[in-house]
């Protein structure tokens, strides 16, 4: 019951995040650009920083400390943005709220995500987080309009009783927070993805495969039997074939009827509404899979710290339940449903969540690839270094937040102005700094 709330926002909150695992780099070496013409004729720098040694870079130093020392110790030497080499990749590093918005929202047509090919076959090539231009544009309309609140709205019944299952399922078991967090975050990405009723044998043929996949996602590479790669591409296979049947059985269900549902699946079953091409099943399983990827393990990694951190705060838990209490005492002790308006009145829980975000910052950063040589503050990113804004380093800098390694909830009081849409936007990744920091 206390985590109906946590679930309903983190869902929305962290549905577009990319968990950090993908790893750094796969771009071919690049001709070390040094220095050159701005678009007036002025010639303009690389920033400050230090490349390390040939190849390795700065790589050994970031893997042998705390990373975020290494970040916070270039910060501090060469200010908000600088370069480094990193696995092989020139690097420019960002470290203020302004240049994060600079690279993911007001220049993100400059900058282009990039993946290795590997983790973009394991995914599905079409997921709409490997794409620009119109095809991210629509699928990403999409993805956002049945993850938004009017379809929240009306799942928080369905979410509900997932998390009282899986709080049930609790009782008298010793378990790891961590596992049973991302259960339940399966569980209601399900939910979401599919709607209420999808039929319990696709459910767990789901995550078991899923769990496969996610298995051999950090892998080496290597096709050969056995490997786990190997088996996380296999399982990837059946989650494809899975999925084509859940479409094709909807699409028959569906058709000439507008049954009125709302959920991620039913939206990219209908995208050819607008006039535009229907999506293709492999263009929809890649999503379906990608929304899981992205959903799962970033929303019970913050579920899992959100319960550390109370747990470590005794005074802060109490007051939590006393909020969640009151609530339930007002469904006649649960007899009457959960609702959205009830969600939106978590005032102490929505400031413990957002502190959470804050403080454990889990996606600590992101990479994007300049597209073409790209002038930010009289600095030159030179085409095809990466670019990565230090989300960690923003949310944890005490010219932001005071006191930036103390859990202080009430840092965000004024929060509770903020209307869902700008929830939404602290947990994606394009503006989780930026908007954090809008906050006085
Ligand atoms: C994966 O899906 C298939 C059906 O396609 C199912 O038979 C199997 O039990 C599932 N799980 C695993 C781990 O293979």
């Amino acid at each position: 019951m206390a985590f109906v709330f946590v679930v309903v926002f983190f869902f929305t909150a962290v549905c577009f995040l990319l968990p950090l695992c993908l790893p750094l780099c796969t771009s071919k070496k690049r001709r070390g650009v040094g220095v050159q013409s701005g678009g007036d004729g002025q010639k303009l720098r690389l920033p400050p920083g230090s490349m390390g040694w040939p190849y390795v870079g700065e790589t050994l130093q970031l893997y042998s400390q705390d990373p975020n020392i290494f970040f916070a110790s270039k910060q501090k030497r060469y200010g908000e943005i600088f370069k480094t080499n990193l696995l092989g990749c020139p690097c420019v590093m960002l470290a203020s709220p302004e240049a994060a918005k600079f690279v993911l929202v007001s220049q993100a047509q400059l900058f282009r995500p990039t993946y290795p090919p590997s983790k973009e076959r394991m995914i599905g090539p079409w997921a709409l987080f490997f794409h620009q231009g119109e095809y991210h544009l629509r699928l990403r309309r999409l993805v956002h309009g049945t993850l938004g609140p009017d379809v929240l709205r009306t799942l928080v019944p369905d979410i509900a009783a997932a998390v009282s299952s899986t709080l049930g399922a609790w009782d008298g078991h010793v378990a790891s927070t961590f596992h049973a967090m991302k259960r339940l975050s399966f569980d209601i990405g399900i939910v979401t993805i599919f709607g209420g009723q999808l039929d319990g044998r696709y459910k767990e043929e789901l995550r078991t495969n899923y769990s496969v996949v996610e298995k051999g996602y950090n892998c080496f590479p290597n096709r050969f039997p056995g490997t786990l790669y190997h088996k996380a591409i296999q399982a990837r296979k059946r989650l494809r074939s899975i999925l084509c049947e859940i479409v094709a059985k909807r699409r028959c269900a569906g058709a000439g009827r507008d049954h009125g549902d709302r959920s991620l699946l039913d939206g990219l079953l209908r995208s050819n509404d607008a006039g535009a091409a229907a999506l293709t099943d492999d263009q929809i399983a890649d999503n379906v899979v990608g929304v899981l990827f992205a959903a799962q393990d970033t929303t019970a990694s913050v579920l899992t710290w959100i319960l550390k951190y109370l747990h470590d705060s005794p005074k802060l838990l109490q007051a939590v339940k006393d909020e969640q209490m009151a609530i339930y005492v007002s469904n006649e002790r649960g007899k009457r449903p959960l609702t959205w308006t009830q969600t939106r009145s978590m005032t102490l829980t929505h400031q413990v969540i957002l502190e959470s975000l804050r403080m454990a910052s889990i996606i600590s950063f992101t990479f994007r690839e300049a597209v073409a040589d790209v002038e930010y503050k009289g600095f030159l990113i030179p085409k095809g270094w990466k670019v990565m804004p230090l989300f960690r380093s923003i949310h944890h800098n005490p010219e932001y937040f005071q006191d930036p390694h103390k859990f202080d909830p009430s840092r965000f009081k004024v929060t509770q102005l903020l209307d869902m849409d700008c929830i939404r936007l602290l947990g994606s990744a394009a503006l989780s700094s930026t908007r954090l920091l809008e906050i006085p």
